[in-house]
């Protein structure tokens, strides 16, 4: 049984008085919740704030992002080492970094390894653009995204790993991609992928989430699809009341 997972990326959004403020006000409303495992992903200057407001709890602290090396000439940068002890989760390879930040397979894949290496568990992201879906790429390059990062990851860690399916032209657009699709998209590129490449007990076991204009209006549609474990999600993340209802739908349709 996968225990659904629901990942809020603030992305560069909320303070550090703000982060704080907020993970006060939705821990008790997500507490009862204990069968959908909740993480939240504030900017890196609130992880310690965070992470303190939250210490004890089962309300989970990530990282929206790391770099590979542990120490070094790499301004503006933060190591998994620095991670250690703030966050249990952490994004790699979301899109935006991919696209703004110039983050290639092989740099996402350095950053899955040293994650695990750390004990931190990926959140590892994939999807294509607007122009490879309608190209008919969707499936092939989705499946090379999932080859490349994680290459050289043993077996044994893939039970660390979530998976995050996010079609770029889905995020932030409202344009989301429908549950059916999405679900058809998880299953043949990535669940069947990581069953080529660990097996199928590995690839039953992993969970995998959709990201991409999720809201509570939408969430029960997505959890209703079988290989979709959870959820990513940027906007709707932001608003206590949103938050909670997303956890709320999780718990409702497909609570371990
Ligand atoms: P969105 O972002 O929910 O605002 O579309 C999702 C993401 O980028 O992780």
């Amino acid at each position: 049984m996968r225990v659904p997972i629901i990942a809020g990326n603030w992305k560069m959004n909320k303070t550090l008085e703000e982060s704080v403020r907020f993970v006060k006000d939705l821990l008790p409303l997500v507490e009862p919740f204990r069968n959908v495992e909740r993480v939240v992903c504030p900017p890196y200057i609130a992880l310690a704030g965070v992470a303190d407001a939250l210490m004890g709890s089962n309300l989970k602290v990530g990282a929206q992002n790391l770099h590979w090396e542990e120490k070094g000439a790499y301004t503006s940068q933060i190591s998994p080492t620095m991670l250690d002890g703030l966050a249990e989760y952490v994004i790699v390879g979301h899109s935006e970094c991919r696209e703004y930040l110039h983050e290639t397979d092989d740099i996402v894949n350095r950053k899955v390894k040293a994650a695990l290496a750390h004990g931190l568990k990926p959140i590892l992201a994939v999807g294509e653009n607007l122009a490879q879906n309608e190209a008919g790429e969707t499936l092939s390059f989705v499946s090379s995204q999932v080859r490349a990062g994680l290459a050289g990851v043993p077996a044994e860690e893939m039970a660390n790993i979530v998976i995050a399916y996010e079609p770029i032209w889905a995020i932030g657009t409202g344009r989301n991609a429908s549950a059916d699709q999405a679900n058809q998209i998880i299953r043949s590129a990535i669940r069947d992928t990581v069953e080529a490449l660990y097996g199928a007990e590995v690839a039953a076991a992993l969970r995998i989430q959709y990201g991409g204009s999720v809201k509570p209006g939408n969430m029960a549609e997505y959890m209703s699809q079988p290989d979709i474990d959870g959820a990513l999600v940027g906007g709707a993340s932001l608003v206590v009341s949103d938050f909670v209802a997303l956890v709320e739908a999780a718990a409702r349709v497909k609570g371990a």
